[in-house]
């Protein structure tokens, strides 16, 4: 997977930057030699071939992000569920912390509740933060952090950590090292927010952000992948958010799982 795309990666930009040096290279080199020049635009058209056959997935990402004005933001939905995340953790809601882009959302509204602390961690960049956001960072309540390696916090600092729209971006081979970093720091719990498989992302800007395109995984992958990783379900808190959930008539736009924190 990685090794395909990065040939196509690095030609799609030469072609987006408007230079094929291809062209220029024939230019200056075709009075010297034409059988050269017959080679480079060989090459050239074979380039291009692969990279117009090579490009047929990400065009279709684009479609689907361009599309997706009104698509899913998990983080949103961590927004949504948080007086249900209440039903089912109790009092596991005192220190919390939201690992996902727009963090700074997510832990201002923990912030609003009583009794309880919040912390957050945003996996990318912060470039469109606003005053309230940069505030937060300064007080070091957020963290930008690249969740690929160890997270800057003691074991089980949190009673609770919730995360967004951040595990669906990465390879397995970097979910088995993360995953475990989520869990060594929460106390009492792990709650993942993850994409369902055919969704539509909700922001435009996701694509170039997160680097590579959200892998959106069925929930049996998941449930899989939990298994081989030892993070078992913790059905009390699952069972809680499902009947809290139906009482309220709330859908979850995205796949929720309950996990226990290593014992
Ligand atoms: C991830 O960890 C699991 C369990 O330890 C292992 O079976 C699997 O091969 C690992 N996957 C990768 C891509 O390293
Ligand atoms: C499961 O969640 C409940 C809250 O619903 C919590 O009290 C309990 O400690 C959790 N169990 C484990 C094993 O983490």
């Amino acid at each position: 997977m990685n090794m395909s795309r990065r040939p196509v990666n690095a030609a799609r930009r030469l072609v987006e930057g408007g230079s094929i040096p291809f062209a220029s290279a024939l230019h200056s080199k075709s009075r010297s030699s034409p059988y050269l020049s017959v080679l480079l635009i060989l090459v050239g058209l074979l380039v291009i071939a692969y990279i117009y056959s090579g490009s047929g997935g990400s065009a279709n990402d684009r479609e689907a992000l361009s599309k997706a004005e009104g698509g899913v933001s998990c983080t949103l939905e961590v927004q949504k569920a948080l007086p249900l995340l209440k039903k089912a953790y109790g009092d596991s809601m005192h220190k919390v912390l939201h690992i996902g882009p727009d963090t700074c959302s997510v832990v201002s509204k923990l912030l609003k509740e009583e009794d309880t602390e919040a912390w957050g961690v945003e996996p990318y960049d912060l470039d469109d933060a606003d005053a309230n956001c940069k505030s937060l960072v300064r007080k070091g309540i957020v963290r930008v952090a690249d969740i690929k390696f160890s997270l800057p916090y003691r074991s089980k600092s949190f009673n609770l950590v919730i995360v967004s729209d951040a595990l669906d971006y990465l390879s397995p081979r970097y979910l088995n090292k993360t995953l475990p970093e989520l869990a060594r720091v929460s106390a009492d719990g792990l709650v993942i927010f993850a994409g369902y498989p055919g969704q539509h992302r909700a922001k435009l800007a996701e694509l170039s952000k997160f680097g590579r395109p959200a892998k959106l995984r069925s929930s049996s992958w998941w449930i899989r992948y939990f298994v081989q990783t030892s993070l078992e379900e913790n059905e009390t808190a699952a069972k809680k958010f499902e009947q809290a959930s139906i009482k309220r008539s709330y859908k979850p736009d995205c796949q929720v799982f309950h996990l226990n924190a290593y014992h």
